[in-house]
């Protein structure tokens, strides 16, 4: 059989890999497929450059849309990024009947929903593994092999340019903007490195988990979203005398409704610095590494682990896609595995519309760093502040005043652990302390997830 044809949008880092991945891997490729899989045709702005990359034998455009056109072509790659050109090609490329592979996770998390209908409409497969900690192949553990179970939460190390920085940040004692300037001159960080670091690019990725997870629409809009810009080296360390280490997570966590407690049904879907404590495998996971674990209520706990980026890995997940739309695009549309795991169709089985908690209704344990004057009866203010919420103390620390501030330091830190409460009430708990006048700087508040 002929093999399947594929165009190529944009070839930088991740498109040559997959093209020298398809190329060296072929045979096996073929083998699993059931069919060879070529990529026949580039577009790129730098029409030399890419010609360099895939030989004569490939013909190299500068114009996308001469892809999307070729009645040839099976199946899109976009890999272009962003929001603005890729959105027009992947759409024009669904309507001109083409599958579509991505690893646009930004363009998929604010505009999946419009994509995934008119690729529904259109009877074509848009497929995104790569859009989600590269090279692991979390979309497809999600989506089929999890598909027993009702997901309870995912959390995962989703970004690697911060579990970078924060691993630096930990293992040397630096502050924030050195780690990040080092991270950026070896290329780990990018020259705005925004993105990463303010917790955005993991918040897309945390979005589309959570409509698989949940079979609720994508919804970036309604994350919570928060970076690692402001982690001082001080809660870093205070973090790993109490047995933690702080992570940029990504949680998407289903919350059951208990009247007792006045907690409404819905998805908790956020992206913050978190405690988790050092003894989870995810604790220890380091450098520009990815894991993502999932809690599912037949399997219980399952970890996934690997390079979330790279032109090899991330070309893995690409592929990855390539094959099952191969072996999968002659089948009734309505057989294949939904996009977002759950099918849209049937009514009694739609999308669900479990709504995103707002940060209010989240319920989560926390850290707090309070620098106060060391004199009698600070402690017991700031206790009493929390008694009188019902908030509970897990563990508290306290350091000599001369240990934080140095010989003579009249002022120190005082750290407290709390057990899960409701952040609406710990945000008033924590206006009500920083307006003690023993309290002499903003309060340090960091999330903690037990991921028990
Ligand atoms: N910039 C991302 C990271 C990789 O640092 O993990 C692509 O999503």
């Amino acid at each position: 059989m002929k093999p399947i044809q594929v165009g190529l949008l944009g070839i930088g880092t991740v498109g040559s890999g997959t093209f020298n991945v398809l190329a060296r891997n072929q045979q096996e490729i073929k083998r699993r497929a059931g069919r060879g899989i070529e990529i026949t045709m580039v577009a790129d702005l730098d029409v030399a450059r890419a010609q360099g990359i895939v030989g004569t034998g490939v013909k190299v455009v500068s114009d996308a849309r001469a892809v999307i056109a070729n009645p040839e072509i099976d199946i899109v790659i976009e890999l272009i990024g962003g929001y603005g050109i890729a959105k027009q090609l992947v759409m024009e490329a669904i309507a001109a009947g083409k599958h579509v592979v991505t690893a646009n996770k930004a363009l998929l998390a604010v505009h999946g929903t419009e994509i995934f209908a008119a690729a529904q409409a259109r009877g074509v497969m848009v497929m995104f593994e790569a859009a989600v900690a590269g090279g692991i192949p979390i979309i497809k553990a999600l989506r089929e092999g999890l598909t027993a179970n009702r997901i309870e939460w995912v959390a995962g190390i989703i970004n690697g340019t911060t579990n970078f920085i924060l691993s630096e940040m930990r293992d040397k004692g630096l502050d924030f903007a050195t780690v990040l300037q080092q991270a950026q001159k070896l290329g780990y960080a990018e020259a705005d490195p925004t993105f990463d670091i303010e917790g955005v690019d993991a918040a897309h990725k945390v979005t589309l988990m959570s409509a698989i997870a949940f079979g609720i629409p994508v919804q970036f809009a309604k994350a919570h979203v928060e970076g690692i810009s402001k982690l001082a080296a001080a809660d870093i360390k205070y973090a790993e005398q109490l047995g933690y280490r702080i992570k940029l997570l990504g949680i998407a966590k289903r919350r059951h409704a208990n009247p007792a407690k006045k907690l409404s049904e819905g998805i908790e879907l956020r992206v913050h610095p978190s405690l988790v404590p050092n003894k989870r495998l995810i604790a220890n996971v380091e450098g520009a590494m990815n894991a993502v674990m999932v809690h599912g209520d037949a399997v219980g706990t399952t970890l996934y682990y690997g390079k979330g980026a790279g032109s090899e890995p991330t070309a893995s997940a690409v592929i990855a896609d390539l094959v099952d739309i191969t072996r999968l695009h002659m089948a009734d549309a309505a057989q294949r595995v939904p996009h977002l795991a759950f099918q849209p169709h049937t009514f009694d089985q739609a999308l669900s519309d479990l709504p995103i908690l707002p940060m209010g209704e989240v319920v989560t344990s926390y850290y707090l760093r309070l620098n106060v004057a060391d004199e009698a009866g600070v402690l017991a203010k700031v206790t009493g502040i929390l008694a009188e919420a019902h908030i509970s103390i897990d563990a508290v620390l306290q350091r000599e005043a001369d240990e934080v501030g140095g010989e003579g330091a009249t002022s120190t830190d005082l750290i407290i652990l709390t057990h899960d409460c409701l952040e609406a009430k710990m945000n008033a708990a924590l206006a009500q302390m920083q307006a003690l006048p023993t309290v002499l700087a903003p309060i340090v508040r960091i999330r903690k997830e037990e991921l028990a």
